[in-house]
C-alpha cells in the first residue's frame, strides 16, 4: 500500500472526532466521503468538508482507508451497516481512534481486548490505532509542542496500514511513531484513560502523552521534514 491509497477515504461518525480530525483529510485530489446514522449531521459535515454524504455500505465499498470515529458503544452496529457480515471491510484499513473507557470509574470497559483488536477480529480489516490519545482540540488546532512536535502512537498488524496511517498523522500536522502490533491497541486504549481523568480533572486540553526523546526536543530530525515516515523508537 501506497500513499496513493489515501485517495479514497470514509468518515464514519459525524460527532467531535471526526469533525476534528476530518478538515485534515479534505484535499484536492482525494474522494472524502461521510457516513453516519443522523441524516441532517452527514450532510452537515460533508458540505462543510466539501465531501460526498454516502450510505455506510456504500463509502466501505468506495473507500481504501475508513477513519471509524463513531462512539465505542455504536461500533459494532457501525460495521454490520458496513457490510462486515459480508466480506465488504476485508482488507481495508480501518483507523480506529476510539477509547472504550468507563469515565465514572475511568477504566476500560473491556480490559481482557481492545476495541482494535476486536474490531479487526470482526472485519478482517487491517485496522490501526491512532489519534486516541489527544483531545479534539489538539486534533483541531494542533498546539505547539516544541522543537519535536506531537508524536503520535500508533499500532497495527500490517506495515503497509500503518504507512498510510502514517500519513495521515502527518497530514494533522503530527508525528506517527510506531509502537508495535495492534495488540499494544489495550496500552493506548488505557494510556487514554489516564489522559481522559487528567483532563476531566481540570488540566487544559492540550495535555496528552508525548514520546519525546531529548535527541528530538534539542533537533528536528523527527520533525516535520520526515513526517509520514513512521519512527521506531529504539528498543531500550
Ligand atoms: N472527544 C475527544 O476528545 C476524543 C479524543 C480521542 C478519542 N475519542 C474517541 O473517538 C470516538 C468518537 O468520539 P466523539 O468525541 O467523536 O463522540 P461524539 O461526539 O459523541 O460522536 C459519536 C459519533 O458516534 C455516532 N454513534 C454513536 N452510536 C452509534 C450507533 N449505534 N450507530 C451509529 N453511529 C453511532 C454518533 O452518531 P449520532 O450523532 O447520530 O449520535 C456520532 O456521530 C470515541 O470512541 C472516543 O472515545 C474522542
Amino acid at each position: 500500500m501506497t500513499m496513493n491509497s489515501l485517495s479514497n477515504l470514509a468518515v464514519f461518525g459525524t460527532g467531535a472526532m471526526a469533525g476534528a480530525l476530518a478538515p485534515h483529510f479534505a484535499r484536492p485530489g482525494r474522494a472524502l466521503t461521510v457516513s453516519g446514522r443522523t441524516r441532517t449531521e452527514v450532510e452537515r459535515l460533508a458540505s462543510e468538508l466539501g465531501a460526498t454524504a454516502m450510505g455506510w455500505r456504500d463509502a466501505a465499498d468506495a473507500a481504501d482507508v475508513i477513519l471509524l470515529a463513531v462512539h465505542w458503544a455504536g461500533v459494532d452496529d457501525v460495521l454490520i451497516a458496513a457490510g462486515a457480515d459480508d466480506g465488504l471491510l476485508e482488507g481495508k484499513v480501518i483507523v480506529d481512534c476510539g477509547n472504550p473507557v468507563e469515565v465514572e470509574k475511568f477504566t476500560l470497559v473491556h480490559p481482557e481486548e481492545s476495541l482494535s483488536v476486536k474490531i479487526q477480529r470482526r472485519t478482517g480489516a487491517r485496522v490501526v490505532k491512532a489519534f486516541n490519545l489527544a483531545h479534539i482540540d489538539v486534533w483541531r488546532a494542533m498546539p505547539d509542542y516544541g522543537a519535536g512536535g506531537l508524536m503520535v502512537p500508533i499500532c497495527g498488524d500490517d506495515p503497509a496500514a500503518k504507512s498510510a496511517v502514517a500519513g495521515l498523522v502527518d497530514e494533522v500536522g503530527a508525528t506517527a511513531i510506531d509502537v508495535g502490533e495492534l495488540r499494544q491497541a489495550l496500552h493506548l486504549e488505557a494510556a487514554a484513560a489516564v489522559v481522559i481523568r487528567h483532563l476531566f480533572g481540570g488540566a487544559d486540553t492540550s495535555a496528552t502523552f508525548n514520546l519525546v526523546s531529548a535527541r528530538s526536543a534539542s533537533s528536528s530530525s523527527i520533525s516535520r521534514a520526515s513526517r509520514g515516515d513512521i519512527c521506531t523508537p529504539k528498543p531500550v
